[in-house]
Parts: structure tokens; C-alpha cells; sequence
């Protein structure tokens, strides 16, 4: 099948090369020519484990292009995802004119029956102005669907050839049955429900996960004031099936280009259909505090920061990515900063992508010892493995104070503190 994919992101690029990868011929659009310049000269613009080789594997064979144009393929396409950003507003509401300007595009160069799949996170009213928008620019015959997608970033590749379900929102059957084609070879749940349903799939599901991580982190403050420790009872109450232990890390919050956007726009288009979300809001007011809290503990036990060092490790908001957006490291890099404290930091990858946005205002090291160096304290705020393999012994050795406060709870209490470190981790008793 030929098809076209609008934006080349996250969801663009991952969902366009594994398309590719199943004998699809895909071309891959973007506005932005350098990024294609820089797509086509066979550099990728994010890290994703696995995403490199099967880009190559698939330009080399030609099956993958990447484009400024839309006139190239969408004629000739059966179907065309669309995979543009809807970022956050200042009232937090989703920004769709990416969205917009791209199905504009897209409804100019139809020549035959298309199949518009959008996989952007919408609120459940965009179907009916993406709608107008087509019909206002072709008389060609289209189906508008909604298939929201799921897959994580660092394991976007996993997580796209091998998806726990493929929703396809559609009153469709001929577009229904297309994308069932499209998908043939993908493992996974189908659920084909109508379009606001499919639209409600992924804000309910991210939002409930958000959920579970910040009833985790206020079950962890809980911990942290009653001598419990949060990871005994957490898993504890994860035994249950009906909870699950998954999602229920404490820790400095959750950050990415998901969840914070997710909830802030679910809280806005409940709001505008009569429903007050109250408890999406406390989620967000519960993850915000994680900061405040981890930053507090950190002036508890130092004092003031004036001139103190303080050594950063993990800048990414989660592990294998070098992305940082809503990055906690950000938030507590910023509030440390501000508090006279002098801050160098080390990820495995995402220096570069944090210079971008800091940039001098925070010494870049290449190694989690060479952070250690007269440092005051140690912040472990991303949980790369690389960090749990660190040679503790040296690292205690080259520290001023001995002060580790674990941000994601990824050492053992009891091992740290044998070694003589003052240790604080997320509801550890
Ligand atoms: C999320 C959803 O999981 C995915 O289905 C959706 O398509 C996009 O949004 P992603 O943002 O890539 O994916 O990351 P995810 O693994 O969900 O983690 C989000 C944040 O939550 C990270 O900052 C992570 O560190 C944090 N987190 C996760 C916790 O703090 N505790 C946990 O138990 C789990």
C-alpha cells in the first residue's frame, strides 16, 4: 500500500518506518525542510532505540521517503496519517493548528477515495471542523477516522510492532476495513468503536496513568511521615490484579510531552462539557509538589545552597530517550539555581538536547563520576541502568559531603547507607 504520514516526530517517523518495514511504500512528510534535509542525509532527530537501523534498512530499499511535499504521494496513497503536534495552550487547551493547516494541505492533493487517519490527540469536537476543512477543500470522496496512538517514547519501536491494542474510530466500514488491512500483520486487540470513543481511549488512558503515579508519590509523602516504606507498600498493593504494579513508582513526577499535555487538555474539554475533573487537577498539583518536596529535602538536609555544588544525575524525563521535555531535572535544575546553588549534571544522551535549552547556566559532564567531583550532593533524578551498575564506593570517594537523594528510588537504603552515604529516597520510611 502506499501512504503518507504528515509530521515526522515521535509517532510520525516510529509509525512510518515500521509501515515501511512491512512492505508498505511510505512516504514520510514534514514542513520543516530541514529536518528532511537532515532525515534524508540518514541522520535521525531523536534518539529511539531501534529506530535507526530499520530507517536505513527501509530508505536503502527505497520503501521510506522523507518529503517537504505533500503533491508527491498523497495522490496516489490510500491512506494518509496524520501525526502532527497539538501542543498545550496557555489555558490548556490543545493547540490544533497544526492539525488544521496539515488536513488543509492534505484535502488539496486528493485525487481518489483516501482514508484520513488522524493519530494526533484530539479533543472530541476537532472531527467536525477537520471535516469542514476537507469538504471545503475537495470534492473527492474521504473517510476521516481516528486511530490514537499509545506507543512510549524508549520504546517506541516495541511498542509499535508489537501494540496491546490498534483503536480505529470510524463510521466507516470500507475506511474500518482498510486500516484492519493496514494492521493485518500487528498483534494486538482490535477495538473499532466510533469516533468520539477512540478520541476518549487514549485521554482516558493516559490520564488514569498519570493518576496512578501521582496516588503513588502522595502515598509515598504518606510513607515518608510514618516510618512505611513506600516501595513494600506499593508493591504490596500491587499484588492485587485489580491494581496492577506497574505505574505506581514514586518519585519527582512524571514529565514528557504526554501526560502534562494530556491532563491539562482533558481537564479543559471536561470543563467545557459541564464536567468538573476536580481530581485530574489534583493530579497535576500532586506531581508539580514532587518537585517542591524533593528540592525541600535537599535545603533540610544542606542548609542553605548558596555556593554549593550539587551534581545532577539523569536530565531525560525518563530513561532511553534524550528527551526533556517537562523534564523534572528542568524543574529542580531551575528552583536549585535559583537557590545560589551551583549545578553540574550528566545523562547518557541527553546533554545536547538539555544545552539546547540551558545552556551555559549549568556545567555538562561526561561521566556520573566526574559529577561526583567535590560535590555537596547527588540528585538522582533519571533512572538510566548505567546508574545502577555505578562503582558507589569511588563515587562516595569523590564527593565533598556524602549527601544521595534518589529521586526515583533506584538504590537500596540499606546498601547506600552501609557505604556511608546520607541517603533520601521517595518514601522510604
Ligand atoms: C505516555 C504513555 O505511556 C503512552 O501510552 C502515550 O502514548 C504517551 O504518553 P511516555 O510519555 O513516552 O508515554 O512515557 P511513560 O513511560 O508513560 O512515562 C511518563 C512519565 O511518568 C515519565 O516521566 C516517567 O518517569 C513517569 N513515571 C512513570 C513515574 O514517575 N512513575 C511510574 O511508575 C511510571
Amino acid at each position: 500500500m502506499t501512504i503518507t504520514i504528515i509530521g515526522t516526530g515521535y509517532v510520525g517517523l516510529v509509525t512510518g518506518a515500521i509501515l515501511a518495514d512491512s512492505f508498505n511504500q511510505v512516504y514520510c512528510v514534514d514542513i520543516d525542510s530541514k529536518k528532511i534535509e537532515s532525515l534524508n542525509s540518514g541522520a535521525i532527530p531523536f534518539y529511539e532505540p531501534g529506530l535507526a537501523e530499520i530507517i536505513k534498512r527501509n530508505t536503502s530499499q527505497d520503501r521510506l521517503k522523507f518529503t517537504t511535499s505533500y503533491s508527491e504521494s498523497i495522490p496516489t496513497s490510500k491512506i494518509v496519517l496524520i501525526c502532527v503536534g497539538t501542543p498545550t495552550r496557555e489555558n490548556g487547551e490543545a493547540n490544533l493548528d497544526y492539525l488544521f493547516t496539515a488536513i488543509e494541505e492534505v484535502a488539496q492533493n486528493l485525487k481518489e477515495y483516501t482514508v484520513l487517519v488522524i493519530k494526533s490527540t484530539t479533543p472530541i469536537e476537532t472531527f467536525e471542523k477537520l471535516n469542514e476543512i476537507v469538504k471545503a477543500n475537495t470534492q473527492v470522496p474521504y473517510d476521516l477516522t481516528s486511530c490514537p496512538e499509545f506507543l512510549r517514547e524508549g520504546s517506541a519501536v516495541k511498542d509499535t510492532v508489537a501494540p496491546e491494542k490498534i483503536v480505529i474510530g470510524s463510521s466507516s466500514q470500507k475506511a474500518t476495513d482498510l486500516l484492519l488491512e493496514l494492521f493485518r500483520e500487528f498483534p494486538g486487540e482490535r477495538i473499532i468503536c466510533d469516533l468520539p470513543s477512540a478520541q476518549m481511549i487514549k485521554y482516558a488512558a493516559n490520564c488514569f496513568l498519570a493518576t496512578k503515579i501521582s496516588y503513588a508519590n502522595a502515598i509515598a509523602n504518606i510513607c515518608e511521615r510514618c516510618g512505611a516504606d513506600s516501595k513494600v507498600v506499593l508493591e504490596g498493593m500491587g499484588t492485587d490484579p485489580r491494581i496492577g504494579k506497574s505505574f505506581l513508582n514514586p518519585g519527582v513526577g512524571f514529565g514528557g510531552s504526554c501526560f502534562p499535555k494530556d491532563l491539562k487538555a482533558f481537564v479543559k474539554i471536561s470543563e467545557d462539557l459541564g464536567v468538573n475533573f476536580q481530581l485530574l487537577e489534583e493530579v497535576l498539583k500532586i506531581n508539580s509538589a514532587q518537585i517542591d518536596n524533593f528540592v525541600h529535602k535537599i535545603t533540610q538536609a544542606l542548609g542553605s545552597l548558596e555556593g554549593k555544588k550539587i551534581g545532577i544525575l539523569g536530565l531525560a524525563f525518563k530513561p532511553n530517550t534524550d528527551d526533556i521535555r517537562e523534564a523534572p531535572s528542568l524543574k529542580i535544575i531551575d528552583q536549585l539555581l535559583s537557590l545560589g546553588a551551583t549545578v553540574c549534571a550528566y545523562d547518557p544522551i541527553a546533554v545536547a538536547s538539555t544545552q539546547k535549552v540551558l545552556g551555559e547556566q549549568i556545567e555538562y559532564k561526561t561521566s556520573a563520576y566526574e559529577v561526583a567531583e567535590g560535590a555537596d550532593a547527588l540528585l538522582l533524578v533519571t533512572e538510566w541502568d548505567e546508574f545502577k551498575e555505578l562503582d558507589l564506593v569511588r563515587i562516595k570517594s569523590l564527593m565533598r559531603l556524602p549527601f544521595l537523594f534518589d529521586g526515583r528510588n533506584l538504590y537500596d537504603p540499606q546498601t547506600v547507607k552501609s557505604l556511608g552515604f546520607t541517603y533520601f529516597g521517595v518514601g522510604r520510611g
